[in-house]
């Protein structure tokens, strides 16, 4: 296993099967708790907005028994006085047993890694990647499938900026699966992840439109996410892209559908009684996988 997660593409499968095996092992302590981290402390170093991951990691970090210190409100720390993000991450490595860091630039993660002793797991910098996202979407997509393999997946809204469908995609590239990527022509998939894609010989077509999804097992759909764009006309073309409803979703059959929330208006509130709807469940999941990540990283899961 590697010292940090920053990049999906830094794991093996055989590490990523190996975190899924543990995140399964773990749902028999996410609710009762263990005392497997106790005397550990992780920092949370959350310069941009997060409920999901900052609060599952802290829930995680607590139901191991161990300690959680941090900020989520950059007004309330030094770097308002200038101190840079190396000096930071060198103060909470002395604070603390593990870090997570969630930063608007690419590569801040990578970065801290550098900089710190302790292991440092990447929570989203910028557009680039969310690894830990994608590790419990892979846990949700092998409890709800029992596989990965065969299966045809469609990722849909913001594939340009969105840092959840980057590290999926790469990580999917693992497994025999066929990718259908929707979004509009500005919002395609990055020429780097598609050159990737071919590398590995990961089939995936393009569409534009939710009527031209083909026959699939799951949509994992995305915000159009307004804090990205350079040009907010760009994000007025798009915004509205997607809907899912109670009139739409017929054109989805019985697909799964998953999103890493928050959602503004692609997936309508009527989805989420639909046996189509997986993503609170998902939301869920980030307890176990992020406890086993935590778990690993510190080596206390013996
Ligand atoms: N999925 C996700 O990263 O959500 P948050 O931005 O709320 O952490």
């Amino acid at each position: 296993m590697v010292q940090d997660i920053i990049s999906i593409r830094d794991l093996e499968k055989a590490d990523i099967e190996n975190a899924l095996l543990t995140a399964a092992d773990m749902e028999r302590f996410a609710e009762k708790g263990t005392t497997m981290a106790q005397g550990k402390i992780l920092s949370t170093l959350f310069f941009e907005p997060s409920t999901r991951t900052m609060m599952s990691f802290q829930s995680a970090m607590n139901r191991l028994g161990g300690k959680v210190i941090g900020f989520s409100d950059i007004k309330s720390i030094s770097v308002q006085k200038g101190e840079t993000l190396s000096d930071t991450v060198r103060m909470m490595e002395q604070y603390s047993d593990i870090i997570v860091i969630r930063h608007p630039l690419e590569g801040s993660a990578r970065l801290a890694a550098e900089v710190a002793d302790v292991p440092v797991i990447n929570a989203g910098d910028g557009a680039n990647q969310h690894p830990t996202q994608t590790l419990l979407d892979l846990y949700t997509i092998k409890k709800e499938f029992d596989t990965i393999d065969g299966l045809t997946i469609a990722l849909m809204g913001d594939l340009k900026y969105g840092r959840t469908v980057h590290s999926l995609a790469y990580a999917l590239s693992l497994y025999d699966v066929e990718l259908v990527f929707v979004s509009p022509r500005e919002l395609r998939m990055p020429h780097e992840v598609t050159e990737h894609l071919k590398e590995k010989k990961t089939p995936y077509r393009e569409v534009v439109n939710l009527e031209d999804i083909p026959k699939v097992d799951l949509v994992y759909a995305t915000r159009i996410q307004k804090e990205r764009f350079a040009d907010p006309n760009e994000y007025e073309r798009t915004k509205d892209a997607y809907r899912i409803d109670k009139s739409s979703i017929r054109l989805l059959g019985d697909a799964r559908i998953m999103h890493p929330l928050p959602r503004v208006s692609e997936i309508a509130p009527e989805i989420d009684k639909t046996p189509n709807a997986l993503y609170f469940e998902q939301a869920g999941n980030g307890i176990p996988v992020r406890m086993a990540l935590l778990s690993m990283l510190m080596g206390v899961n013996r």
